[in-house]
Formats: C-alpha cells, structure tokens, sequence
C-alpha cells in the first residue's frame, strides 16, 4: 500500500454512485458475482434505500439480519472493496458467514487492502456493541485467512458450508 494514500472506510452514499458502479463493473467482466451488484446496476438509488432499511433491520431479505455496509475507499474516490457488519448471527450464519463479510476488486488485490478493510470494520464492530466477531472463511482461501489472522483472529473451528459443501475456517476476534 503506497504511502500517502488516504483510505476511508464509508457508507455507501449518492456522492459515491460513479466510482462504486466502476468496481461493480469490473467484478462483473472478472466474471465475479456478488451479492446485490446486480440491484445496484439497475437502480442504484433504490439499492441505497434498501441499504439504509437494512442497516435499520427493515425489509430484510429472507434469512438476513440487520447489517451496514461500508465501501473502503482510496483518495476519496477509488472505491476498492466492501464490508458488511451484521448485527448477530443466525445458525446459517455460525456455519459461514459470520459477523463479517468483505471482498476487494480484482484489479487491488495484494496490495494489503483485504487486511486494511477488516482492520477498519473491527472499530465499527465494537462500537456497535460487539465483544468479539465470529469471521469465517473457505479454509482454502489462504488470502482470506491470511487477513483474518493477521486481524487477531484465533482459529476456532471448521465447519462445512451449507452452500458450497466446501470445509469453512471459523476464526473469533476479541474486541475487548
Ligand atoms: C480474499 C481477498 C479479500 C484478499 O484481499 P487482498 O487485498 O488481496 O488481501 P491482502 O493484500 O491484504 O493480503 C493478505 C495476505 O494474504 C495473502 N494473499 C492474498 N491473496 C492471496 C492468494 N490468492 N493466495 C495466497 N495468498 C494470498 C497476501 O500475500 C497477504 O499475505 P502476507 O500478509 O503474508 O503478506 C480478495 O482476494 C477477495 O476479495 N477475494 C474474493 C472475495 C473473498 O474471498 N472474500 C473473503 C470471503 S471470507
């Protein structure tokens, strides 16, 4: 990560419209598909209240709980990843899923923003009154877990995603 650089972690704003459709953009032509990229492509402002109810824990999809979104963002202008901090968790979500969710475009990736945007959550985490987040991650994402541990996450156990089948690192970070 270059020295000087400013990075932000942000809520998701209208201001922020042109450069998150870029990072939507280039997931999509990296033929990497995230959740609601879609629903902001198509109409961004309503993809904006819909987060807003959310954060609110209003109009959940099913099976969600209230969550904030965070855009981590370079200079004021480069958006490089999202996060999203749930409020609890649900037995789908002790399984995968966790407290935690985050990814970092394609094209920004290890430059040690992954670890960046998990260090800048965990604040946030605690001030909304979390003592410790439950994170999880494919046990083969070596990336991921790299960041996890590299943010006091201490292995605690695995699971096996309800998805994917695939064997899931389950790490808890103290906040205290
Ligand atoms: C996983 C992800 C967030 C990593 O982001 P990143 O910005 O590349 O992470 P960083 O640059 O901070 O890298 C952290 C560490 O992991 C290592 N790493 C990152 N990607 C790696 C990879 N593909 N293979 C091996 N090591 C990797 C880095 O070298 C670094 O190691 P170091 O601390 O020993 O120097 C990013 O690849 C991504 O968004 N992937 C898709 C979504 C996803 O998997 N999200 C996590 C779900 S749990």
């Amino acid at each position: 990560m270059p020295v000087g650089e400013r990075l932000q972690l942000i809520e998701p704003s209208e201001a922020l419209k042109d450069f998150y459709l870029e990072m939507v953009e280039e997931c999509r032509e990296a033929f990497e598909f995230y959740a609601f990229h879609d629903r902001a492509l198509n109409d961004y402002r309503g993809y904006l209240t819909d987060l807003q109810a959310w954060k609110r824990g209003e109009r959940l999809p099913p099976g969600f709980v209230a969550m904030t979104s965070y855009w981590l963002v370079r200079n004021g202008e480069r958006v490089l990843g999202e996060t999203r901090l749930r409020s609890r968790l649900t037995p789908a979500l002790e399984v995968e899923g966790g407290h935690i969710g985050y990814m970092i475009r394609p094209s920004e990736r290890r430059k040690g923003y992954g670890t960046q945007i998990l260090a800048l959550v965990l604040p946030q985490a605690r001030w909304a009154g979390h003592r410790r987040v439950l994170v999880t991650c494919d046990t083969d994402n070596i990336g991921s877990a790299r960041i996890i541990e590299k943010n006091g996450g201490v292995l605690n156990s695995y699971s096996v995603s309800l998805y994917s089948g695939k064997q899931v690192s389950r790490y808890w970070i103290e906040l205290e």
